[in-house]
Protein backbone atom coordinates (compact mmCIF):
# COMPACT_ATOMS: atom_id res chain seq x y z
CA UNK A 1 0.00 0.00 0.00
CA UNK A 2 1.11 3.28 -1.08
CA UNK A 3 2.38 5.49 2.10
CA UNK A 4 1.16 9.31 2.29
CA UNK A 5 3.44 12.30 3.11
CA UNK A 6 2.92 15.77 3.55
CA UNK A 7 6.50 17.37 2.90
CA UNK A 8 7.47 19.72 5.65
CA UNK A 9 7.59 23.25 4.23
CA UNK A 10 9.28 26.12 6.37
CA UNK A 11 6.78 28.84 6.84
CA UNK A 12 3.88 26.44 6.04
CA UNK A 13 3.42 23.78 7.36
CA UNK A 14 3.52 24.75 11.47
CA UNK A 15 1.59 23.01 13.93
CA UNK A 16 -1.44 25.12 13.46
CA UNK A 17 -1.61 24.33 9.86
CA UNK A 18 -0.82 20.37 10.19
CA UNK A 19 -3.68 20.18 12.54
CA UNK A 20 -6.29 22.06 10.53
CA UNK A 21 -5.27 20.10 7.92
CA UNK A 22 -5.15 16.95 9.68
CA UNK A 23 -8.81 18.24 11.24
CA UNK A 24 -10.48 18.84 7.12
CA UNK A 25 -8.76 16.56 4.92
CA UNK A 26 -6.27 13.96 7.13
CA UNK A 27 -8.37 11.49 8.14
CA UNK A 28 -8.55 9.09 5.02
CA UNK A 29 -5.75 7.50 4.49
CA UNK A 30 -3.89 8.39 7.56
CA UNK A 31 -0.80 11.00 6.25
CA UNK A 32 1.97 11.35 7.76
CA UNK A 33 3.31 14.87 8.58
CA UNK A 34 6.58 16.41 9.31
CA UNK A 35 7.73 19.28 10.88
CA UNK A 36 9.91 21.82 9.34
CA UNK A 37 13.59 21.27 10.26
CA UNK A 38 14.62 21.55 13.54
CA UNK A 39 18.93 22.99 14.19
CA UNK A 40 21.06 23.98 16.62
CA UNK A 41 21.44 27.08 17.74
CA UNK A 42 24.08 28.16 19.90
CA UNK A 43 24.00 23.96 20.98
CA UNK A 44 20.40 24.56 21.57
CA UNK A 45 16.96 23.97 19.89
CA UNK A 46 15.36 27.58 18.56
CA UNK A 47 12.15 27.87 21.47
CA UNK A 48 9.92 28.03 18.49
CA UNK A 49 11.05 25.12 17.20
CA UNK A 50 10.44 23.08 20.57
CA UNK A 51 6.68 24.70 20.83
CA UNK A 52 6.38 23.85 17.37
CA UNK A 53 7.07 20.25 17.73
CA UNK A 54 5.46 20.17 21.78
CA UNK A 55 2.34 21.69 20.75
CA UNK A 56 -1.27 19.88 21.88
CA UNK A 57 -2.16 20.75 18.22
CA UNK A 58 -0.16 17.78 17.32
CA UNK A 59 -2.35 15.64 19.11
CA UNK A 60 -3.89 12.27 17.18
CA UNK A 61 -1.94 12.70 14.28
CA UNK A 62 1.61 11.05 13.15
CA UNK A 63 4.25 13.47 12.92
CA UNK A 64 7.74 13.14 12.42
CA UNK A 65 10.26 15.81 13.98
CA UNK A 66 13.10 16.69 11.08
CA UNK A 67 16.83 17.45 12.04
CA UNK A 68 19.46 18.81 9.79
CA UNK A 69 22.95 19.23 10.84
CA UNK A 70 26.65 19.47 9.35
CA UNK A 71 28.37 16.86 11.51
CA UNK A 72 28.38 14.21 13.47
CA UNK A 73 28.57 16.40 16.68
CA UNK A 74 25.19 18.21 15.65
CA UNK A 75 24.10 15.30 14.55
CA UNK A 76 24.11 13.21 17.82
CA UNK A 77 22.91 16.42 20.00
CA UNK A 78 19.75 16.95 18.30
CA UNK A 79 19.16 13.12 18.24
CA UNK A 80 20.13 13.00 22.06
CA UNK A 81 17.44 16.18 22.19
CA UNK A 82 14.86 14.65 20.74
CA UNK A 83 14.71 11.73 22.57
CA UNK A 84 14.73 13.34 25.93
CA UNK A 85 11.03 14.84 24.83
CA UNK A 86 9.96 11.37 24.41
CA UNK A 87 10.65 11.58 20.26
CA UNK A 88 10.20 7.89 18.92
CA UNK A 89 10.79 8.83 15.13
CA UNK A 90 13.25 11.39 13.13
CA UNK A 91 13.46 12.17 9.86
CA UNK A 92 17.23 13.14 8.20
CA UNK A 93 17.03 16.23 6.56
CA UNK A 94 20.04 15.52 3.51
CA UNK A 95 18.52 17.63 0.83
CA UNK A 96 17.93 21.21 1.70
CA UNK A 97 18.81 23.30 -0.99
CA UNK A 98 18.44 27.11 0.68
CA UNK A 99 22.66 28.28 0.56
CA UNK A 100 21.98 29.28 4.28
CA UNK A 101 22.21 25.78 5.11
CA UNK A 102 23.88 24.43 2.30
CA UNK A 103 27.26 26.95 2.74
CA UNK A 104 27.28 25.68 6.49
CA UNK A 105 27.20 21.94 5.56
CA UNK A 106 24.21 20.88 5.83
CA UNK A 107 21.31 19.63 4.00
CA UNK A 108 22.26 18.72 0.40
CA UNK A 109 26.17 19.57 1.14
CA UNK A 110 25.81 16.36 3.46
CA UNK A 111 25.16 14.14 0.69
CA UNK A 112 28.49 13.93 -1.11
CA UNK A 113 30.38 13.30 2.12
CA UNK A 114 31.76 10.10 3.29
CA UNK A 115 32.05 10.93 6.53
CA UNK A 116 28.52 12.26 6.94
CA UNK A 117 27.24 8.80 5.34
CA UNK A 118 29.30 7.13 7.90
CA UNK A 119 28.07 9.66 10.71
CA UNK A 120 24.24 9.18 9.96
CA UNK A 121 25.03 4.89 9.77
CA UNK A 122 26.73 5.12 12.96
CA UNK A 123 23.99 7.37 14.78
CA UNK A 124 21.15 5.26 13.31
CA UNK A 125 22.91 1.80 14.39
CA UNK A 126 23.69 3.47 18.25
CA UNK A 127 20.33 4.49 18.61
CA UNK A 128 17.96 1.74 17.99
CA UNK A 129 15.20 3.13 20.12
CA UNK A 130 14.65 5.65 17.23
CA UNK A 131 13.05 4.92 13.89
CA UNK A 132 15.07 6.64 11.24
CA UNK A 133 13.85 8.11 8.30
CA UNK A 134 15.54 10.56 5.56
CA UNK A 135 14.93 12.66 3.32
CA UNK A 136 17.64 13.96 -0.06
CA UNK A 137 17.95 15.20 -3.18
CA UNK A 138 20.00 13.65 -5.38
CA UNK A 139 22.97 15.80 -5.14
CA UNK A 140 24.27 19.56 -3.96
CA UNK A 141 25.47 20.11 -7.71
CA UNK A 142 25.48 16.52 -9.63
CA UNK A 143 22.51 14.21 -9.81
CA UNK A 144 25.08 11.60 -9.37
CA UNK A 145 26.09 12.65 -5.91
CA UNK A 146 23.32 9.55 -4.27
CA UNK A 147 26.21 7.11 -5.42
CA UNK A 148 28.07 8.24 -2.69
CA UNK A 149 25.96 8.17 0.01
CA UNK A 150 23.86 5.46 -0.54
CA UNK A 151 25.77 2.42 0.32
CA UNK A 152 26.54 3.74 3.90
CA UNK A 153 22.42 4.00 3.82
CA UNK A 154 22.29 0.53 2.86
CA UNK A 155 24.08 -0.93 5.50
CA UNK A 156 21.62 0.32 7.90
CA UNK A 157 17.65 -0.35 8.27
CA UNK A 158 15.45 3.01 7.95
CA UNK A 159 11.86 3.54 7.54
CA UNK A 160 12.21 4.96 3.96
CA UNK A 161 14.18 7.59 1.86
CA UNK A 162 12.34 10.46 0.53
CA UNK A 163 13.94 11.39 -2.86
CA UNK A 164 13.08 14.69 -4.28
CA UNK A 165 14.85 13.97 -7.95
CA UNK A 166 16.57 17.53 -8.46
CA UNK A 167 19.75 18.72 -7.41
CA UNK A 168 20.60 21.21 -4.90
CA UNK A 169 21.09 24.13 -7.57
CA UNK A 170 17.98 23.85 -9.13
CA UNK A 171 16.39 25.04 -5.93
CA UNK A 172 12.55 23.51 -6.36
CA UNK A 173 12.19 24.33 -10.51
CA UNK A 174 13.96 22.45 -13.57
CA UNK A 175 13.42 18.99 -15.16
CA UNK A 176 13.68 16.13 -12.17
CA UNK A 177 16.42 13.56 -13.31
CA UNK A 178 13.96 10.47 -13.48
CA UNK A 179 16.51 8.46 -14.47
CA UNK A 180 19.03 8.79 -11.96
CA UNK A 181 15.64 8.26 -9.49
CA UNK A 182 14.88 4.97 -11.08
CA UNK A 183 18.36 3.98 -10.69
CA UNK A 184 18.54 4.62 -6.52
CA UNK A 185 15.76 2.42 -6.34
CA UNK A 186 16.87 -0.27 -8.22
CA UNK A 187 20.13 0.08 -5.47
CA UNK A 188 18.41 1.27 -2.68
CA UNK A 189 17.67 -1.55 0.57
CA UNK A 190 15.34 0.66 2.18
CA UNK A 191 12.13 1.95 0.82
CA UNK A 192 12.13 4.83 -1.16
CA UNK A 193 9.04 7.51 -0.93
CA UNK A 194 9.18 9.96 -4.30
CA UNK A 195 8.37 13.85 -3.41
CA UNK A 196 8.55 16.28 -6.77
CA UNK A 197 5.92 18.60 -8.46
CA UNK A 198 2.77 16.32 -7.83
CA UNK A 199 0.05 18.91 -8.19
CA UNK A 200 -3.09 16.31 -9.39
CA UNK A 201 -4.45 12.67 -8.83
CA UNK A 202 -3.49 12.13 -12.24
CA UNK A 203 0.15 13.02 -11.44
CA UNK A 204 0.12 10.77 -8.55
CA UNK A 205 -1.51 7.63 -10.77
CA UNK A 206 1.80 8.47 -13.30
CA UNK A 207 4.12 8.22 -10.66
CA UNK A 208 2.71 5.05 -9.44
CA UNK A 209 2.77 3.14 -12.62
CA UNK A 210 6.26 4.71 -13.78
CA UNK A 211 7.72 3.82 -10.39
CA UNK A 212 5.35 0.92 -9.29
CA UNK A 213 8.27 -0.02 -6.47
CA UNK A 214 8.01 2.92 -4.72
CA UNK A 215 6.76 2.63 -1.39
CA UNK A 216 4.72 5.92 -0.89
CA UNK A 217 4.52 9.65 -2.33
CA UNK A 218 5.24 12.74 -0.25
CA UNK A 219 3.68 15.62 -1.36
CA UNK A 220 4.32 19.42 -0.47
CA UNK A 221 3.42 22.84 -2.58
CA UNK A 222 0.86 20.42 -4.66
CA UNK A 223 -1.18 19.89 -0.88
CA UNK A 224 -0.91 23.28 -0.34
CA UNK A 225 -2.61 24.57 -3.17
CA UNK A 226 -4.89 21.89 -3.13
CA UNK A 227 -5.14 20.09 0.16
CA UNK A 228 -7.80 17.82 -0.76
CA UNK A 229 -5.32 16.07 -3.02
CA UNK A 230 -4.67 12.98 -0.95
CA UNK A 231 -8.15 12.66 -0.18
CA UNK A 232 -9.41 13.16 -3.90
CA UNK A 233 -7.02 10.47 -5.26
CA UNK A 234 -7.94 7.55 -2.07
CA UNK A 235 -11.37 8.33 -2.52
CA UNK A 236 -10.94 7.83 -6.55
CA UNK A 237 -13.00 10.96 -7.10
CA UNK A 238 -12.11 14.31 -7.81
CA UNK A 239 -14.01 17.24 -6.39
CA UNK A 240 -15.26 20.04 -9.06
CA UNK A 241 -13.01 23.09 -9.18
CA UNK A 242 -15.73 24.77 -6.64
CA UNK A 243 -15.97 21.98 -4.30
CA UNK A 244 -12.20 22.49 -4.11
CA UNK A 245 -12.16 26.37 -3.44
CA UNK A 246 -15.46 25.55 -0.79
CA UNK A 247 -13.51 23.18 1.40
CA UNK A 248 -10.74 25.42 1.30
CA UNK A 249 -12.35 28.15 2.49
CA UNK A 250 -13.46 26.50 5.15
CA UNK A 251 -10.19 25.32 6.10
CA UNK A 252 -9.05 28.85 5.98
CA UNK A 253 -11.58 30.22 8.40
CA UNK A 254 -10.50 27.81 11.06
CA UNK A 255 -7.10 28.45 10.68
CA UNK A 256 -8.02 32.28 10.71
CA UNK A 257 -10.22 31.94 13.40
CA UNK A 258 -7.12 30.11 15.80
CA UNK A 259 -4.77 32.64 14.68
CA UNK A 260 -7.33 35.74 15.71
CA UNK A 261 -7.19 33.62 19.03
CA UNK A 262 -3.79 32.83 19.87
CA UNK A 263 -1.71 35.50 17.67
CA UNK A 264 -1.41 39.60 18.72
CA UNK A 265 -2.38 42.43 16.70
CA UNK A 266 -2.74 42.37 12.96
CA UNK A 267 0.27 42.59 11.50
CA UNK A 268 0.66 39.12 13.09
CA UNK A 269 -2.08 37.63 11.82
CA UNK A 270 -1.93 38.59 8.06
CA UNK A 271 1.58 37.49 8.11
CA UNK A 272 0.64 34.15 9.48
CA UNK A 273 -2.21 33.64 6.97
CA UNK A 274 -1.36 34.91 3.66
CA UNK A 275 1.58 32.31 2.89
CA UNK A 276 -1.99 29.50 3.14
CA UNK A 277 -2.33 31.30 -0.43
CA UNK A 278 0.93 31.64 -1.77
CA UNK A 279 0.85 28.41 -4.00
CA UNK A 280 -3.23 28.23 -4.62
CA UNK A 281 -2.74 30.67 -7.89
CA UNK A 282 -4.15 28.43 -10.06
CA UNK A 283 -6.70 27.22 -7.29
CA UNK A 284 -8.43 30.36 -6.62
CA UNK A 285 -7.71 32.62 -9.83
CA UNK A 286 -5.29 35.12 -10.62
CA UNK A 287 -7.23 38.12 -9.66
CA UNK A 288 -7.99 37.02 -6.06
CA UNK A 289 -4.24 35.68 -5.49
CA UNK A 290 -3.10 39.12 -6.54
CA UNK A 291 -5.48 40.84 -4.37
CA UNK A 292 -4.56 38.88 -1.16
CA UNK A 293 -0.87 39.47 -1.68
CA UNK A 294 -1.14 42.87 -1.82
CA UNK A 295 -3.48 43.22 0.90
CA UNK A 296 -1.45 45.33 3.74
CA UNK A 297 -4.43 45.23 6.33
CA UNK A 298 -7.34 42.53 7.51
CA UNK A 299 -9.96 44.69 6.02
CA UNK A 300 -8.48 44.45 2.81
CA UNK A 301 -7.55 41.00 3.25
CA UNK A 302 -11.03 40.07 3.79
CA UNK A 303 -11.95 41.89 0.44
CA UNK A 304 -8.88 39.82 -1.05
CA UNK A 305 -10.54 36.46 0.17
CA UNK A 306 -13.93 37.24 -0.95
CA UNK A 307 -12.73 37.63 -4.42
CA UNK A 308 -12.58 34.02 -4.72
CA UNK A 309 -15.92 32.20 -5.67
C1 LIG B 1 9.57 27.42 1.11
C2 LIG B 1 9.98 25.98 1.24
C3 LIG B 1 10.41 25.49 2.48
C4 LIG B 1 10.82 24.15 2.62
N1 LIG B 1 11.20 23.68 3.86
C5 LIG B 1 11.62 22.38 3.97
C6 LIG B 1 12.03 21.83 5.23
O1 LIG B 1 12.02 22.48 6.28
N2 LIG B 1 12.46 20.54 5.24
C7 LIG B 1 12.48 19.76 4.11
O2 LIG B 1 12.86 18.60 4.15
N3 LIG B 1 12.08 20.26 2.93
C8 LIG B 1 11.65 21.53 2.84
N4 LIG B 1 11.21 21.98 1.63
C9 LIG B 1 11.16 21.05 0.49
C10 LIG B 1 9.81 20.30 0.44
O3 LIG B 1 9.63 19.49 1.56
C11 LIG B 1 9.72 19.44 -0.85
O4 LIG B 1 10.77 18.52 -0.82
C12 LIG B 1 9.81 20.27 -2.12
O5 LIG B 1 8.92 21.36 -2.05
C13 LIG B 1 9.49 19.41 -3.35
O6 LIG B 1 8.23 18.81 -3.24
P1 LIG B 1 6.92 19.43 -3.98
O7 LIG B 1 7.28 19.60 -5.42
O8 LIG B 1 5.84 18.42 -3.72
O9 LIG B 1 6.66 20.77 -3.32
C14 LIG B 1 10.78 23.31 1.49
C15 LIG B 1 10.34 23.80 0.26
C16 LIG B 1 9.93 25.10 0.13
C17 LIG B 1 9.43 25.59 -1.22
Amino acid sequence: MTTFHFAPIQGHTDASYRHFHKEFYGNSPQITYYTPFIRLEHDEVRQRDSKDLTSSLNSGMTLVPQIIFRDEQELNALIGILKRTGCKEINLNMGCPFPLQTGHGRGAATISSPIMGQAVAEAVSNNPDITFSLKMRLGLNDPDEWKILLPFLNDVSLKDITVHPRIARQQYTGDLHLNQFSELIGESVNPVVFNGDIRTPGDIDRILSEFPKISGIMIGRGLLARPSLIEEWTSGHELAPSERKERMLEFHRSLLSHYNETLCGESQIISKIKPFWEYAEDEIGRKAWKAIRKAGNIAKYHSAVAMIK
